[in-house]
């Protein structure tokens, strides 16, 4: 048995494995395969979620920037492609305060190294300073990313987070970005259950492959003998919590090794892979106020599908 996944992940994984119910950490979707998939994903008819967001950035980048500050660097937590940096960085360009530099920040080392490639080659005279690391973890921006900061969360990864745990990062991105900073943030916004069940099961079954690559990887990384076959791809609504969960749900009793450890499931236990919580307009802006920020902004498309805060410091920062 070969174990090559990073010790401390290793550990996340069996404590979630073993715990009651079952959990695994969603930053482990993101392997070279999990970034390929996700990529497809945002590409899905049903997932309007990157489509709406691109949309909305494009349409209201003047009234973005006109709110952001000159000479910044631009810091974008769960950098996966630099598409949606490029509009602002553009942008501000275009109304004379360029950013002195963009800072990447992404676990997915390939891809953060592709994304840093390629900005090379389409915007040779910027200076990119890349961050191969977990955005959840306390960061240490460089020299090299001068002040002010402006931090850029897009894609609506923090639904990813429960509400103690967004409250906490957004917290720390505080201190992180310091003084005069601002944050943009794309927030998925409550809708119709089924739109929003269909965009996390879709019928080419892109998610569900998505899903399963996390024993895919556990296979290869981790020593495990998970049968694929043997495990359902579910989605779920969580009316009470607000959110969207992904479950890989045993299709029978079955033991399987995890790094020489044994698990035991019976037919219909499930092992919770992720949270996306989708917030209300104005339950997202308590959140970030307990956070110690103010959205002073906040722009969304026609039908409320999807918003952008800015955020700045509030009364404490
Ligand atoms: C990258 C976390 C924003 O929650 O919608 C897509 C990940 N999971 N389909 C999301 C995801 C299943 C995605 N985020």
């Amino acid at each position: 048995m070969k174990v090559t996944l990073d010790p401390a992940m290793l550990d996340e994984v069996l404590a979630g494995l073993g715990a009651t119910p079952r959990v695994l950490p969603a930053k482990l979707f993101y392997d070279e395969e999990g970034c390929r998939l996700f990529a497809a994903i945002t590409e899905l008819p049903e997932y309007y979620l990157t489509r709406t967001e691109r949309a909305l950035l494009a349409a209201e980048a003047g009234a973005i920037v006109a709110t952001l500050p000159a000479d910044s660097s631009l810091v974008e937590y769960g950098a996966s492609t630099e598409d949606k940096a490029l509009v602002l960085l553009d942008a501000l360009a275009a109304a004379g305060r360029a950013a002195r530099c963009y800072v990447p920040i992404d676990i997915a080392t390939p891809a953060l190294a592709a994304l840093t490639a390629r900005l090379a080659a389409r915007r040779p005279g910027l200076a990119v300073a890349p961050i191969a690391a977990d955005f959840l973890a306390p960061i240490a921006l460089p020299a090299a990313a001068p002040r002010p900061r402006v931090g850029f969360f897009p894609g609506s990864t923090i639904g990813n987070l429960e509400p103690a745990a967004a409250r906490a990062f957004l917290a720390q991105a505080r201190a992180t970005l310091g003084p005069a900073s601002r944050f943009l943030i794309g927030v998925d916004l409550r809708k119709d259950p089924a739109r929003l069940l269909a965009a996390y099961d879709d019928a080419a079954g892109v998610t569900a492959a998505f899903n399963r690559n996390l024993l895919v990887r556990l296979n290869r990384e981790a020593g495990a003998d998970f049968d694929l076959a043997q495990f359902a791809h579910e989605a779920r609504w969580n009316a009470a919590e607000g959110r969207i969960e992904m479950h890989l749900v045993s299709r029978r009793a079955q033991q399987i090794r995890v790094a020489g450890v044994t698990l035991r499931f019976s037919e219909g236990d499930s092992i919770h892979t992720e949270n996306c919580y989708k917030h209300s307009l104005e339950g997202f802006v308590a959140l970030a106020g307990a956070a110690g920020w103010d959205a002073r902004r906040v722009w969304t498309d026609a039908d409320a599908t999807f918003a952008l805060y800015l955020l700045a410091l509030g009364r404490a920062g």
